[in-house]
């Protein structure tokens, strides 16, 4: 798809040299583009000047983005630029680590994640995060799903509970795999299948967001296939960004691209012209293979 794309566009393809010539070296950068909000207008999660710091190395430094609701955005750049830093800011998970800080505010549907009456454990109901290494329970595959609706006490009746595990399965396309055995361990399941019961585990929530964070980096190109197919399906209900270090895949699965480096983020826009026309050399760089 990313060739139908960049071909329809008729400029360049990724991975190979660019076909029209490189912008000059010495145009003065634009400031970087923000992500235009969806045409139903609204953000889901917001970064104003958002810094972050591991002790005294700081690894994101004044990030101002907007994710737009029930869109894909995709993160990209070179390895330590941050990507999974500001992932887990948005949700958080960042808190668990020791002497950590940051500066300015991240907005999720326009209130601050930081402010001090934020309820933590809410928050990540609200954004679920998927990570590189499916993580299931060493459970069965229906407690799995099940854990996070009960502990929420999102449904009181065994029956309720059969229903939300049944439709968070057949959200994650793995239901016809596994209703058969959903007592059995999670543990029993593929990489492809244990990464889909994670991202079931996720929906059990009715999550507003969620963070993806290189998800199909372990899987086959079969496995892979079926998380991007997912993807698709799934962003016609809620906010999903995603990590990824394959271009094709951003390009494949996103609306909106944002690019990293060194702890700044250098450019966002559509993906589409992220792709074909990066207003920035250095994104132009990266995703033509240049350098990271
Ligand atoms: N728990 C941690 N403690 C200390 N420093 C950390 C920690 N996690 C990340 N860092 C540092 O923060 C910077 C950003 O790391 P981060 O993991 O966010 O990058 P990334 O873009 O996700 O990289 P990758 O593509 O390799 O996953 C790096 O310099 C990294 O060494
Ligand atoms: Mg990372």
């Amino acid at each position: 798809m990313i060739m139908e794309k960049l071909s329809d566009a008729g400029e360049r393809t990724v991975g190979q040299s660019p076909v029209r010539s490189s912008p000059s070296g010495n145009r003065p950068a634009p400031p970087p583009r923000t992500g235009e909000p969806a045409p139903d207008g609204g953000l889901a999660v917001a970064a104003r000047d958002f810094s972050f710091w591991y002790g005294k190395t700081q690894a994101l430094d004044s990030i101002t983005l907007d994710v737009p609701v029930r869109r894909v955005s995709a993160l990209i750049g070179p390895s330590g630029c941050g990507k999974s830093t500001f992932l887990r800011s948005i949700n958080r998970m960042n808190d668990l680590i020791p002497d950590t800080r940051h500066e300015g505010e991240i907005l999720l549907d326009g209130s601050a994640v930081y402010s001090s009456g934020r309820d933590v454990v809410e928050l990540r109901k609200r954004v679920g995060m998927v990570f590189q290494k499916s993580n299931p329970f060493p459970k069965s595959i229906y407690e799995n799903v099940a854990y996070g609706p009960r502990v929420n006490r999102l449904v009181s009746s065994r029956g309720d509970m059969d229903a939300l595990v049944e439709e968070s399965l057949r959200q994650a396309a793995l239901w016809d795999e596994v209703k058969d055995r959903l007592d059995r361990s999670a543990l029993g399941l593929s990489g492809g299948q244990q990464q889909r019961l994670c991202i079931a585990r996720a929906l059990a929530v009715s999550p507003e967001v969620i963070l993806m964070d290189e998800p199909a980096s372990a899987l086959d190109p079969i496995a892979t296939q079926k998380i991007e197919e997912l993807i698709h399906e799934l962003k016609d209900r809620y906010t999903i960004l995603i990590v990824t270090h394959n271009m094709q895949q951003a390009a494949r699965v996103s609306d909106f691209t944002a690019f990293f480096f060194m702890g700044r983020l250098i450019e966002i826009g559509k993906t589409e012209e992220i792709f074909t026309n990066p207003r920035q050399e250095q994104t132009e760089a990266y995703i033509t293979g240049r350098f990271g």
